[in-house]
């Protein structure tokens, strides 16, 4: 009997890896981190947005942002399911919503909403996450900084609707997954600009580590 069982056990086990249950998970596909990264940068923005610290001006940024970032959600979700094939699904149904919520002024039901979805469609980070801080890493993000980020980036410009924000401060208190997707989807402002991230999980974590453990360059 136990026996038995046991044989059950190990057939069952053969049948998970078969399937790809147990196999080491593929890397996301371009549309599905897309997808992925889109829901954790609207989370994070709708919390921004009301958190009672957050300028009106920017408040105001925050809230056009959101409202592009729905519109265009369709288009990346479409993307993102025929690409896999998958036909029948609430995901569409679940951005409706979304969009529903939004337009009433709802921001409680869509930020849980948009964590309900951040969750089931998480980022793989595993090039990023968690970060791991090398002398080199330090140094390939201090350089990269200064040749592409620190042009924009070194005066911030607090008081605008869309300022570059000072990414050595958003680096050190927003949550990391939060961060780790600014990176990916917000470098260079927004969707238009980047629909194809510029920079390789290596850079991004690079640029990670050195704007968590070290100092903008001097402007003097
Ligand atoms: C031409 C100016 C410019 C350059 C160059 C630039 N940025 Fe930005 N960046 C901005 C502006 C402006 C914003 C704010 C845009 C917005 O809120 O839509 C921004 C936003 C961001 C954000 C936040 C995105 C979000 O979703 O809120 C990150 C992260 C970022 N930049 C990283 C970088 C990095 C890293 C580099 C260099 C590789 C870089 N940027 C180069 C102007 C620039």
């Amino acid at each position: 009997m136990l026996q038995r069982r046991f044989a059950w056990t190990l057939l069952g086990i053969a049948a998970l890896f078969l399937s790809g249950g147990l196999h080491p998970a593929r890397a996301q596909s371009e549309s599905g981190r897309r997808l992925s990264v889109e829901f954790e940068i609207m989370l994070g923005n709708v919390r921004w947005m009301l958190a009672p610290t957050t300028a009106p001006l920017e408040r105001k940024g925050l809230h056009a942002r959101l409202a592009s970032a729905l519109s265009y959600l369709g288009i990346t979700a479409r993307r993102y399911l025929d690409e896999q094939g998958i036909v029948n699904t609430g995901l569409l149904r679940q951005i409706h919503t979304l969009r529903a919520e939004f337009k009433a002024g709802d921001s409680t039901a869509l930020e849980m909403h948009l964590q309900n979805l951040a969750e089931a469609y998480p980022i793989d980070l595993r090039g990023i996450l968690p970060l791991i801080v090398t002398p080199k890493r330090l140094r390939v993000g201090r350089r990269l900084y200064r040749k592409d980020c620190w042009s924009c980036h070194a005066y911030p410009g607090n008081g605008r609707e869309y300022p570059a924000p000072d990414l050595f401060r958003t680096a050190r208190t927003e949550p990391r997954r939060e961060f780790a997707a600014r990176l990916i989807g917000g470098v260079y402002g927004n969707f238009y600009t980047s629909m194809e991230n510029p920079l390789s999980d290596e850079q991004i974590a690079s640029l990670f580590a050195y704007f968590v453990h070290d100092q903008p360059p001097s402007t003097r």
